[in-house]
């Protein structure tokens, strides 16, 4: 591989690099990555640090992590109506899991740079013409055309971009005013009427009745007006991931400065491979998707390499095991972590492993399979002594069709009707706040 420069963390390059984009203009994209770094840092050192030191607080229990977003995010998708859609609906899930938990909700989203995906074919096929696959706006279009989705690593320019402006825009609406909590609460108008909810109405109302009495006793505080809300991404694209990471100015140590939280997919959380040796190297918290196939000593080797001495918040396992699973596999993988001692938080993403095909040909996940691998992450923890920390979902502040079931009982026939995801399919804004409900509900159970 040509490299101009050698970089402190160029160790990756030696690794085998799964899932990678096939760039014919190898020339274009080192201007690309030269470009990148000379860019500013779109997260800082420091906020990355605070948020080490908060996921360490959900590895304890005594804090409970949310972090959702879209699957895929778009470039035409990032607007200004949907970052706010999507932000609203965190921190609406937020405020009940707050109430229902009395507990710190650590807010994270899937958001400001997930424009990459791995996927499991190289190839799609139409009408009998196959084509490289989609990976996402980082890397290509996704409409099935051979120009479309040859690889463009000027679009990695573009990611950085539609990553500046989303967090702009976050920056602005958690530290303006919008977040504020006696604003936030008005999100349980259109919830409360409808009757579907009437399980979580006396909770919705309790809530309401809290925020109102902060309001009118005249409690003013920024915890009430101001939030933190952290930016996450699948890290994939090692030739972005490694142009923006930096030398901390305050000591010389490395940050991944593309997000706060960076994980690792199913795919490429190989140990030894390119995607591990790149996070081993940067202070960010980390984390590592782990699906029912994988062993104890999987964990365990992860561990070796990505906290070796077992400082807290800055591992998190994100379990995504499918429902049918998740009860036989999670408590021995517990167990054994457990028994090593070093602290690792704890979160389920109910979503990847449940996701079926329609016999009509969407790819769809069903909310009470969504909740069954949810209640079985708790049933795990609770056998074992462990933790639950938090959740990983996907979702959208918009009424999509993508996801069957939930109280409004959303069957295969309406998916046709507003689908749009161009990967996986999302939690709706109402399936999303159900979710929240129960998650609570959950959580004051445990
Ligand atoms: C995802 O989070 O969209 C994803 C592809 O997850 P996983 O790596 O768990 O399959
Ligand atoms: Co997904």
């Amino acid at each position: 591989m040509i490299t101009d420069e050698k970089f402190p963390w160029d160790s990756w390059r030696e690794r085998e690099a799964k899932q990678q984009p096939q760039y014919p203009d190898e020339a274009r994209l080192r201007e690309v990555t030269s470009a990148l770094r000379s860019r500013p840092p779109l997260v800082f050192a420091g906020e990355a640090d605070d948020l080490r030191t908060q996921m360490a607080a959900a590895a304890r229990g005594d804090a409970f992590v949310l972090m959702g977003g879209d699957c895929a995010e778009t470039f035409r998708d990032t607007t200004a109506d949907q970052i706010r859609l999507k932000i609203q609906t965190i921190l609406q899930m937020a405020v009940v899991l707050t109430y229902g938990a009395s507990l710190p909700i650590i807010k994270v989203g899937r958001i400001a740079g997930q424009y990459a995906k791995p996927r499991s074919a190289d190839l799609e096929t139409r009408d009998g013409i196959s084509l490289p696959s989609y990976r996402g706006d980082a890397v290509n279009d996704h409409s099935f055309s051979e120009d479309a989705r040859v690889p463009d690593p000027r679009r990695l320019l573009d990611m950085y971009q539609y990553s500046a402006s989303s967090l702009n825009l976050i920056r602005a609406f958690t530290k303006g005013g919008y977040a504020d909590m006696r604003r936030v609460h008005e999100w349980n108008r259109g919830f409360t009427s409808n009757p579907a909810y009437a399980r979580y109405e006396a909770l919705a109302q309790e809530i309401n009745r809290a925020v109102k009495f902060m309001e009118a006793a005249g409690a003013d505080f920024d915890g009430l007006r101001v939030v933190d809300l952290f930016s996450s991404h699948e890290a994939l694209l090692l030739e972005y991931e490694a142009a923006m990471t930096r030398v901390d100015s305050r000591g010389g140590e490395f940050y991944n400065t593309s997000g706060h939280f960076l994980w690792i997919g199913e795919r490429t959380r190989d140990p030894e491979g390119a995607h591990v040796e790149l996070l081993r190297k940067v202070r960010n918290p980390v984390g590592a998707k782990i699906s029912d196939s994988a062993t104890g000593d999987d964990l365990l080797r992860l561990m070796d390499r990505l906290n070796p001495d077992g400082e807290p918040g800055r591992l998190t396992f994100i379990t995504r095991m499918g429902a049918a699973h998740i009860r036989r596999v999670l408590p021995e993988l517990l167990e054994k972590v457990k028994d090593d001692g070093r602290p690792v938080t704890w979160i389920s993403d109910p979503m990847h492993g449940n996701t079926i095909q329609t016999s009509s040909g969407y790819k769809t996940r069903d909310f009470d399979t969504i909740m069954d691998e949810v209640e079985g992450f708790f049933e795990a923890h609770q056998q074992v002594g462990t933790i639950p920390g938090g959740l990983h979902v996907e979702l959208t502040g918009d009424d999509v069709t993508e996801v069957i079931g939930g109280s409004e009982h959303l069957d295969e026939r309406r998916l046709e009707e507003r689908y749009e995801t161009l990967v996986d399919p999302r939690l709706n804004h109402q399936q999303s706040l159900e979710m929240a409900f129960r998650v609570a509900e959950l959580i004051r159970a445990f």
